[in-house]
């Protein structure tokens, strides 16, 4: 399994994947990476050998590291009541895999974390959720939200949240 963490700190999403993280699975993080946007050249939808023509952390990482894999596990911070730019970002450079259905068969998962209570984000969750169901038909990939974090600056996010930790690993743990 391969798990991103899409904040560009290393603290609540990183912590998360890394406590559901098993010895077989990769935890790749995209903070303080070098991570250019779509320039919408569509170049990759012919037969590109790297995938896309910019040259950075996704085209010389990611993208093998997700073809590798049935089983990927995204973790967002919610900013301004959505998914981060980074996941958006990386989501747009999924492009290259559109045209050849290269997604096909696989499981995208999401994890949030937000200041506010899940109650209080409820619409917002409820809207990425769409959004994900809402590409899944086009980009050939199943998706799963799997839960949803309040922040922990002064606590430890994991201490705080064991039994949703533990019930994240069965779940996934069924999948492998
Ligand atoms: C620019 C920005 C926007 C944010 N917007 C929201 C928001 O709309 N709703 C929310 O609940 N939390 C919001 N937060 C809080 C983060 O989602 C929260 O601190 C999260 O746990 C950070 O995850 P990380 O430690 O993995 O970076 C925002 C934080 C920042 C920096």
């Amino acid at each position: 399994m391969l798990l991103i963490n899409c904040s560009n700190r290393e603290k609540n999403c990183y912590k998360i994947l890394h406590s559901i993280k098993s010895k077989d699975d990769k935890l790749i993080s995209l903070a303080h990476k070098k991570m250019d946007f779509c320039l919408g050249c569509q170049s990759c939808q012919k037969e590109l050998p790297k995938y896309c023509v910019l040259n950075d952390y996704i085209t010389n990482n990611v993208y093998n590291e997700i073809l590798k894999e049935d089983n990927i596990v995204l973790a967002s911070p919610m900013y301004i009541s959505n998914i981060n730019g980074i996941l958006k970002n990386l989501i747009d450079r999924f492009n290259t895999f559109y045209n050849h259905q290269l997604l096909k068969g696989k499981k995208f998962y999401l994890i949030m974390t937000g200041f506010a209570t899940k109650k209080e984000n409820e619409k917002e969750i409820e809207g990425i959720v769409e959004y994900f169901n809402g590409i899944t038909e086009y980009m050939y990939f199943d998706f799963e939200f799997l839960d949803y974090f309040v922040d922990s600056d002064s606590q430890d996010i994991i201490e705080e949240n064991n039994n949703k930790i533990e019930l994240i690993k069965r779940r996934l743990n069924n999948e492998k």
